[in-house]
């Protein structure tokens, strides 16, 4: 697998668990597909898969078939124009409490060797939180071209992505950009910002490493009821102001794999 295929593969990262590498990875899959990209989405996150969530492919399996090979191939779901497939698919209920290395490795390769993806511009992987197994067996498994960080502003959030910026870099993956998310709530009724996760950090971050800031997303309850119900703000809030953050992210992560 490594090194077959043309599209560029970006892991989405963070070190630090519920800062919205999800969120941030379905709506940029979304807002970088209204664009006209063919893009993949492969929800890596054996711990807690929430992609088939985000998405609405709850309670859905994808087509299996045998090819005329008799090798064993996987349909991954298309829905508001982004290709994905969910490790979840590729595991039995029983093995996702325990992980060991060689099961994770295996279950990967599936996802990578027999999901239809077809041709693609780019390939987004939803990583777990930390700096565990998977993005060693990702990098083992396929040519990596960069990984992109979510941050909260606070400090918490900035230190753990420090962690996985330098789990990356020891895996060879060029860190191409920090998104912020979870920036400034304006309360709608008085337009007042707060700042609930405080401020600067994300920043503080990209210029440590002197990568750009490709993006802040407030924190909007739009975004997370997008999440929750399955349907996306970048698509369903697409032409508003909520949509926005998600254009111009996709706008600076386009021009950067160009
Ligand atoms: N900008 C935002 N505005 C409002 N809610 C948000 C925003 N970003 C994320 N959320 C919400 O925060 C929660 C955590 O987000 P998400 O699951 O994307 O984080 P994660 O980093 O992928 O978590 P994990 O580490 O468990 O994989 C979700 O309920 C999501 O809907
Ligand atoms: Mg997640």
């Amino acid at each position: 697998m490594k090194g077959q295929s043309s599209h560029k593969t970006v892991v989405i990262g963070s070190g630090k668990g519920g800062v919205g590498k999800s969120t941030v990875a379905v709506n940029l899959a979304v807002a970088l597909a209204k664009t006209g990209l063919r893009v993949g989405l492969l929800d890596a996150d054996v711990y807690g898969p929430s992609i088939p969530i985000m998405l609405g492919l709850r309670r859905v399996s994808p087509r299996v078939y045998s090819d005329a090979q008799g090798q064993t191939r996987v349909q991954p779901f298309t829905k508001f124009g982004v290709k994905s497939i969910s490790i979840g698919f590729f595991l039995e209920e029983s093995q996702s409490l325990v992980w060991r290395g060689p099961m994770l490795h295996g279950a990967l390769q599936k996802m990578l060797v027999e999901v239809e993806w077809g041709e693609l511009d780019l390939m987004l992987v939803d990583l777990p939180p930390g700096t565990g197994d998977i993005p060693i067996s990702l990098a083992k498994l396929m040519r990596i071209d960069g990984a992109i960080v979510v941050c909260t502003p606070q400090e918490v959030a900035m230190l753990d992505a420090i962690k996985a910026i330098n789990a990356f870099d020891q895996l060879n993956i060029p860190l191409l950009g920090v998104i912020e998310n979870m920036a400034g709530f304006t309360a709608p009724d008085t337009g007042e910002v707060y700042h609930i996760f405080g401020q600067g950090k994300a920043q503080e971050l990209a210029t440590r490493f002197q990568v750009p800031l490709l993006g802040s997303i407030p924190l909007i309850p739009a975004i997370r009821r997008g999440s929750d119900e399955g349907y996306p703000a970048a698509f369903h809030q697409g032409d508003n102001d909520v949509g926005r953050h998600f254009r111009d992210l996709s706008s600076k992560v386009s021009q950067l794999l160009t």
